[in-house]
């Protein structure tokens, strides 16, 4: 954007779009704003696994995809430059967390420098909120996710539970979320360097999964803290066995699929141990909560995040540019336990 600019139609900027088989960098041109619609100058974006897939065509359904070209990435953070005739005009300058999902209408996607959206997809914090764009544009989808994780035991009475993938952005706040709420929690991870940090963290049990010693240990964790939930992020083999060893009237929780692979699950748990599977998907969590409760969670988060090292701040890894996108995949996929890989829009 050239400097002096009142974001005036025509003026172009960059954003990386997919022909669902590769990200590639676009130019494109601002256009008039419409009444409802504030106009974000994109600072920061998360680099997740879903991101991954969908630039690859692998994530969601694909009858809900968008026609190629498409643009890429469900959440960002940056600073509202410019509103509609509709919206608060105070909102001007403030900093805001946002998500765009590609089920939404008018899907833009959240790896560009501007971005057009509802005020229902904007969460505006507080004037003077001095936490930074890399922590805020992380601050919807995980942190609702585990949220979401919170309801589902409070609802079900799971007050011990598994998660597997637990060094990861979700892990790491689901660790902190449990300590806040008073859930036990068993963290599975593959390696001894992820249970030291995770152990320095204040974990209760880490597990790695890994080890020679797994069996034995996840037993003895097993017995001792009689955990009723697991909330995989893993699925396949890992998933299939600890859930295999869990007692009587348990529930797998699916909600990713990091290790690709199928569950392979025994029909005779399923039958006799009365076990059950379910899937964890925020969307459809969202959608499952009245408009009072989807408020509650996002002030509970907007309260917790406007502090410094909140129990809903991820930790930041590497930053990227927007051009260096392929590259910030590359990272992301061998490096979550080491922070979140962030996309900067305007660097
Ligand atoms: N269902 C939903 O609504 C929802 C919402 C949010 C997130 N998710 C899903 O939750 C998962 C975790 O998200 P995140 O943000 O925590 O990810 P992340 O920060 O990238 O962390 C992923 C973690 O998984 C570990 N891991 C173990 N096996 C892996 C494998 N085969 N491939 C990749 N990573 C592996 C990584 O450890 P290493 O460092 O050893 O690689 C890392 O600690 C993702 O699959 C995401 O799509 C789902």
């Amino acid at each position: 954007m050239e400097a002096g600019s009142d974001y005036a139609s025509g003026t172009k900027f960059r954003a990386v779009v997919t022909d669902f088989k590769k990200p590639t960098i676009a130019e494109l041109e601002l256009r008039e704003i419409q009444d409802d619609e504030l106009l974000i100058k994109v600072h920061s974006t998360p680099v997740h696994f879903a991101d991954q897939g969908y630039c690859r065509g692998l994530y969601g359904n694909k009858e809900d995809l968008p026609p190629p070209p498409s643009g890429v990435g469900f959440e960002g953070a940056g600073e509202i430059v410019k509103v509609g005739a509709n919206i608060d005009s105070s909102l001007v300058g403030r900093k805001a967390a946002f998500t765009n999902s590609f089920t939404d209408e008018g899907y833009q996607g959240t790896f560009r420098q501007y971005i057009y959206l509802p005020h229902s997809r904007v969460i505006v914090y507080p004037e003077g909120c001095t936490t930074d764009y890399d922590v805020l544009s992380c601050a919807v989808a995980n942190p609702l996710t585990i949220c979401g994780f919170i309801d589902y035991c409070q609802k079900n009475g799971h007050t011990s539970v598994i998660h597997d993938a637990a060094s990861g952005a979700c892990g790491k706040l689901f660790l902190k979320a449990c300590k806040k709420f008073g859930i036990k929690l068993i963290n599975l991870v593959r390696k001894d360097e992820q249970v030291t940090m995770l152990n320095e963290m204040g974990a209760d049990v880490t597990l790695n999964y890994s080890s020679e010693e797994f069996p034995g240990q996840l037993t003895e964790a097993i017995n001792e803290h009689k955990p009723t939930a697991y909330f995989t992020a893993l699925a396949g083999e890992v998933a299939a066995y600890v859930f295999g060893q869990m007692d009587r009237f348990t529930t797998l929780y699916i909600y990713g699929m990091l290790s690709m692979e199928n569950i392979s699950l025994e029909p005779k748990n399923i039958l006799f141990k009365s076990q059950r599977v379910e899937s964890f998907w925020l969307t459809v969590w969202l959608s499952s909560l009245t408009k009072e409760e989807v408020e509650k969670w996002n002030k509970t988060i907007l309260d917790d995040i406007s502090k410094d090292e909140g129990t809903f701040s991820t930790p930041i890894g590497k930053i990227f540019k927007l051009e260096e996108v392929l590259d910030a995949m590359r990272h992301a996929r061998k490096s979550g336990s080491e922070g979140k890989t962030i996309l900067r829009a305007q660097e």
